[in-house]
């Protein structure tokens, strides 16, 4: 299925950025992978088509992969978030959305991948917010997916992801192509706020997996 939505995904080449880009292909996204050396993003985007043949996929330095996508993820760990994002304040336009799933663990300070920084805006998604100007978007999501199993064809578990964000429109497109991924639901989770409780989630989700050497996830049930 062809979807009109072009997904650029910001440090594409990283873990994260290459299960996302290889399910949004498989379900037939276009998406463009971003990289601070084009070099690398024509392997990360060639490594995609290796996985899906019919994959729409291109490559681009971060700073010419967020043009004309309505949707960008941004892909990159805590330790290098704020400064790629005023690197990108000059090349972003009015109306698109930014899809941030920075998590703060602790590693950008060299402490562990089960505790969580405190950030003064009060979320890694807040600080994403107050760099970008107003005119862009910002939903926050995928904190809790596993980057393996995106990138696993045959996944059997289904599981949610929690998105937080103040525009009903943005997290309808966050949604909307999100959604798409075989086995992902995605669950409004409230304002960009919330997005500090969200973003918890993932160093719990680590310490589960170190200790039951599985890749968890997270379901809402009742729903
Ligand atoms: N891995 C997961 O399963 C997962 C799941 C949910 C959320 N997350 C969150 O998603 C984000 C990315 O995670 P990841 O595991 O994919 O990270 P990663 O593989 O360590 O890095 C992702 C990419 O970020 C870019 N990068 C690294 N250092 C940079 C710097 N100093 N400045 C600019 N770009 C830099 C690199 O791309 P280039 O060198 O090509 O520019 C790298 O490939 C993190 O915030 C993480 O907490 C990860």
């Amino acid at each position: 299925m062809a979807v009109e939505t072009t997904v650029a995904i910001l440090g594409g080449s990283g873990e994260l950025g290459q299960g996302l880009g290889v399910a949004l292909a498989r379900a037939g996204v276009r998406i463009r992978i971003g990289s601070r050396e084009l070099e690398r993003a024509v392997q990360a985007a060639e490594a995609i088509r290796a996985s899906v043949a019919d994959a729409e996929v291109e490559a681009a330095t971060n700073a010419d992969a967020v043009s004309g996508a309505e949707l960008i993820v941004v892909a990159v760990p805590f330790a290098t978030q704020a400064g790629l994002l005023k690197d990108l304040k000059a090349h972003v336009s009015d109306g698109q959305v930014v899809l941030d799933a920075t998590v703060p663990l602790a590693t950008a300070v060299g402490g562990r991948p089960t505790h969580l920084l405190g950030v003064w805006q009060g979320s890694a998604a807040q600080q994403a917010r107050s760099i970008l100007p107003s005119t862009v978007g910002v939903v926050s999501g995928l904190h809790t997916l596993s980057a393996a199993d995106l990138l696993s064809a045959g996944r059997t578990a289904a599981q949610d992801t929690l998105i937080c964000g103040d525009s009903k429109e943005d997290k309808a497109l966050v949604s909307s192509v999100i959604g798409l991924i075989d086995g992902i639901r995605v669950v409004d989770a409230g304002p960009l706020a919330m997005s500090r409780l969200v973003e918890g989630l993932t160093p719990l989700l680590i310490g589960i997996n170190i200790r039951h050497k599985v890749h968890a996830g997270i379901q809402i049930t009742g729903l």
